[in-house]
């Protein structure tokens, strides 16, 4: 059975000293009233040693928002995968659309970032979305299956294993507009059907899709009861724990 995720992308949100009372907070309330999923929490880089020392990561898992697509040098700024893992994270997301978007990185770019990651032994939320030209188009399907094609399909089994994907429609970040629940179990269950004529079958069944864009705790209970939706990816409502946990307990 593939795992069921709630994933929060702080994005640039929250300074070191907010940041480690949001993730105290969350320690403490998830220890006390297991969740019923898996939880992960990525994080600016400057967070993730500090949270490391004290969040129990049988509970709560720990991930960095990017990684640099080098393994070392002179890449002024940049923080490698190998830097990543030994803050002791476990996961990292690659290919969010703000990354993509506003950063410029490429299919190319991102697949490099992604075999760091891997070599790293960092579980990777590989994201894909279209943006809101694109889907009045229809064009939906054909983006998402570039996106796959053009960073994670080169990957063997056993690696492609390693990932986590997330669907994010780009005109529902941060927008309020969340995809309906139909529409996205609509092109969750293409994404499967497209690893699955990779893969296998079997590959499929066990890959983990996520939801991202204005996902709340209102409307989590409808999306995750999809069949082909398994948590979510978390932005705005991963910065205040009573909204976060609410989202958490939908799977309950
Ligand atoms: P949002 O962001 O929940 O604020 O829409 C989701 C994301 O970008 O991961």
């Amino acid at each position: 059975m593939r795992k069921k995720i709630v994933a929060g992308n702080w994005k640039m949100n929250m300074n070191l000293q907010d940041g480690i009372a949001l993730a105290k907070e969350l320690n403490e309330t998830l220890t006390q009233d297991k969740p019923n999923c898996g939880v992960v929490i990525c994080t600016p880089f400057i967070h993730l040693a500090s949270i490391a020392q004290f969040l129990n990561q049988d509970v709560i898992g720990l991930g960095a928002e990017n990684c640099a697509d080098k393994e070392k040098g002179a890449y002024t700024g940049e923080v490698s995968a190998e830097m990543v893992k030994s803050t002791g994270a476990q996961y990292v997301i690659l290919g969010h659309s703000e990354r993509r978007g506003y950063y410029n990185e490429t299919p190319e770019i991102l697949k490099e970032k992604v075999l760091l990651a891997l070599k790293n032994d960092l579980k990777v939320i590989f994201c894909i979305g279209e943006s809101l030209e694109e889907r009045e188009a229809n064009k939906q399907n054909e983006v998402v299956k570039a996106e796959l094609e053009g960073s994670v399909f080169n990957l063997s089994a056993e690696d492609f294993g390693k990932i986590i994907i997330a669907y994010e429609p780009i005109w529902a970040i941060g927008t309020g507009k969340t995809a309906t629940s139909d529409q996205a179990e609509e092109i969750h269950a293409y994404i499967r059907s497209i690893i699955a004529d990779k893969y296998g079958k079997q590959v499929a069944d066990d890959t983990t899709i996520l939801y991202g864009g204005s996902c709340k705790a209102s409307n989590a209970p409808e999306l995750f009861a999809k069949p082909d939706i398994d948590g979510g990816l978390i932005g705005g409502a991963s910065l205040k724990a009573a909204d976060f946990k609410g989202i958490i307990d939908a799977w309950k």
